[in-house]
Order: C-alpha cells, then structure tokens, then sequence
C-alpha cells in the first residue's frame, strides 16, 4: 500500500489555509464558480476536503470530484454526506482521467502548485484538454511575482510563499517551485482565451497574493 502523504495535513489543511491568507484563499477559489451554470458539469481534481466541491453541489452544478488522499477523500465525502448533496466523487489520480467526457468547467484550486515544474505543465495540459471548446478552465494559486519588483521588494512575497510550500512540502512532500506565473504562461495560446485575472487580499486588507485565472477554451458554444 502506498504512504498517504497527506493523512496528517487533512487535519489541519482547512484551518491552516483560512488562517494563512484570512480567507483570500477559499475567496480566490470561490472566485471561479462566478463564472458557472447551474446544471453545467464541473470537474475538480484534487478536491481535498472538499470545500468548492460542496459549494458548487448546491449551486446545482454537476460536480466530479477525484482524489488521491484516502484520508481527504475521507473528509470530502463526510462533508458531502453532512450537506446532503450529489457529488461524483472518485477515489484515484487525477492524472489517469480517461480523455473523455469534457467538462463545462475544471477549476484547479491549489492543485498544480503540488507538483514540480515539468510535470504541472504535463498536468495543466491534460486538464486543458478535459475542459470543452467553449468551456472554462479556472485556476486558483498563488499571485506571481512582479517582474520589475527587485528580489529586495519582492522578499516579503516570496517569503508568503515559500513558508506554506515548505510546510506542505514538509508535511506531504509536495514540490518546491518558484510561484508559477499560469497567465504569462498560457495567455496568447491558440485554443484559450484569458478572460479574467482576480487578486484576493489577505484579510481582505493585506497585500494580494492569491490569485484566480479564467480561461476559455476557444471554439464551441458558451
Ligand atoms: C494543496 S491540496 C488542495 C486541496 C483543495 N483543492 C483546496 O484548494 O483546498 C492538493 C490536493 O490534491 C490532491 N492530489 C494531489 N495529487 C493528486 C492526484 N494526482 N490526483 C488526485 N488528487 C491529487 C491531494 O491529496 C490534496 O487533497
């Protein structure tokens, strides 16, 4: 059997991800369900305890879920079962999704920051191509460094967030990165669109360093 890295971050991963950003996090990830139907499907790779996965249940979306952790798929399931809503929820990789069906919608909410560079862009392009011509790819992560800020000025963002990666590293061997700049990165693509870009502030005060992309993927109807 192999380990489950994140048997222990299960337990504090809510808390600890609401108490580091003062709910700019979950207000980032929240952020791309605007952006939705109700009746339109939704996949969520790597649900964790299953927060948007519930949220986006009740607003009538048809939500698939699939997770690695037993110990989150755990969580995720009982705070399904507590809002007693319908939600396909998939023990398993992520990265072994048959090709087929498309979603109306993936939302990736601090899931490629799990991974090192090479194979996040292996991922980020298999979740692309699982969203459908027409349809939204929406990804909630960390916001990415100025590039005309000095690494003096940007130090206190670097270290907001190297000091949660090293935790998560620490705690379920997550990758160390720098932040991953997903707008630069797939903006001008031929097959998506950017269609927004949303800062959340820490507390809703601080500095805005939690970010949310949208994305269509061009082609199809809306
Ligand atoms: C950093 S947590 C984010 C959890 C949740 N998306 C959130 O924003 O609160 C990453 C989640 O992805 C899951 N995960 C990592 N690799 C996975 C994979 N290959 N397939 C499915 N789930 C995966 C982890 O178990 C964990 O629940």
């Amino acid at each position: 059997m192999t380990r489950d890295h994140y048997s222990l971050a299960s337990w504090v991963y809510d808390a600890a991800t609401a108490g580091w950003s003062g709910g700019a996090i979950w207000r980032t990830r929240a952020r791309a369900l605007s952006h939705s139907e109700p009746g339109s499907s939704l996949l969520i790779p790597g649900p964790g305890t299953g927060r948007l996965a519930v949220t986006a249940a009740r607003k009538g979306l048809r939500v698939t879920a699939v997770e690695r952790s037993p110990r989150m798929l755990a969580r995720c399931r009982k705070r399904i079962e507590r809002h007693g809503v319908e939600v396909d929820l998939q023990p398993g990789d992520a990265r072994q999704l048959p090709p087929e069906p498309l979603y109306d919608m993936v939302i990736l909410e601090h899931f490629l920051n799990v991974f090192q560079r090479q194979e996040m862009e292996r991922i980020r392009e298999e979740m692309i191509a699982r969203v459908r011509p027409g349809g939204i790819l929406a990804v909630a992560d960390f916001t990415p460094l100025d590039p005309q800020a000095s690494k003096l000025a940007s130090l206190p963002q670097r270290l907001h967030h190297v000091m949660p990666l090293g935790g998560c590293a620490l705690l379920t061997g997550n990758a160390m990165h720098a932040i991953y700049d997903h707008g630069h990165e797939l903006d001008g693509r031929a097959d998506l669109r950017l269609e927004e870009v949303h800062d959340e502030r820490s507390f809703g005060l601080g500095p805005a360093w939690f970010r949310c992309w949208i994305f269509r993927r061009r082609g199809g109807q809306r």
